[in-house]
């Protein structure tokens, strides 16, 4: 959140952002605008368009128009690889692993694919044995993420939450600035959720990171999200504190008071 007084440069914003599949228009004109240090709870039924957003806000897709600034500066047409590079990581609602390798090795091809065939100067950034300094990012963010007893188990023999704790560690690793959740409690046992949860928190107030996160659990937006947006048809319907959303009466009623909160 910016303090009182001077304005200052949104984290990550979103301008208008159109984006139409051949036969549905997904993103109408969506606004969003994230303050470093938030987190941002984007919520809204079933294909309202949050997932979608994610991969414009990501990369992963581009916007048909519309923009998207980081820390002020466009990252529109930027492909996902940069945004990696310049301080992005991402989650995904299905959690994306290489399941015949350990969670150590997944842990590994995602430091090595974000510094492959990077110039030397960045690359300093693991000291001067990449490495071994590679492997100690490894260890640590294995550990952070309550794996380390696991780090040699192949990724497809880990519990779905384990998987889920995984690709946290695939994206901690870099040391992210703003970290793109979606659904990171999707699927979760009301005990593995709780543990998500108290872990995200964690990490993001270790880091000192931005978070922005798509959950349909009413409990784990409100004990996480500092600021929430609720999408609805591809609109950006409210925004806000948590409990301003919550008390929005369109909101209620479209979402809250209609069957939110399923698994
Ligand atoms: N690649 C695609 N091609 C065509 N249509 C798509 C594609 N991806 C998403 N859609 C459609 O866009 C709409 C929004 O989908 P999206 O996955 O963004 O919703 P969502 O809010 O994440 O939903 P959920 O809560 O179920 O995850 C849906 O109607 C979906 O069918
Ligand atoms: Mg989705």
């Amino acid at each position: 959140m910016s303090g009182a007084g001077t304005p200052t440069v949104p984290l990550l914003e979103a301008r208008r952002v159109v984006k139409d599949y051949p036969s549905v228009k997904v993103l109408k004109d969506v606004d969003l605008s994230v303050a470093e240090g938030d987190t941002l709870a984007v919520i809204g039924p079933n294909g309202a368009g949050k997932t979608t957003l994610f991969k414009v806000l990501s990369g992963e897709v581009f916007a048909d128009s519309g923009s998207v600034l980081f820390r002020g500066a466009d990252v529109t047409r930027m492909p996902e690889w940069k945004r990696v590079r310049a301080g992005f990581g991402r989650s995904f609602q299905v959690a994306r692993v290489f399941k015949d390798l350990s969670a150590a090795a997944n842990v590994l091809v995602a430091v090595e694919a974000a510094f492959r065939n990077m110039p030397p100067g960045p690359r300093k950034l693991l000291a001067c044995d990449p490495a071994r300094a590679a492997l100690e990012r490894v260890d640590e963010a294995l550990d952070e993420v309550g794996l380390s007893a696991r780090s040699r188990v192949e990724a497809k023999l880990l519990s779905h939450g384990d998987k889920k704790r995984l690709e946290l560690a695939m994206s901690l690793v870099l040391r992210p600035t703003i970290l793109l959740l979606d659904e990171p409690t999707a699927g979760m046992s009301p005990a593995d959720r709780k543990s998500s949860v108290d872990l995200i928190a964690a990490v993001k107030t270790r880091h000192g990171m931005t978070v922005v996160l798509t959950e349909h659990d009413m409990g784990v937006v409100f004990d996480l999200a500092s600021h929430v947006a609720v999408l609805h048809h591809g609109e950006m319907i409210a925004t806000g504190s948590p409990a301003e959303v919550r008390e929005n009466p369109l909101v209620r009623k479209i979402y809250l008071g209609s069957g939110a909160g399923h698994a």
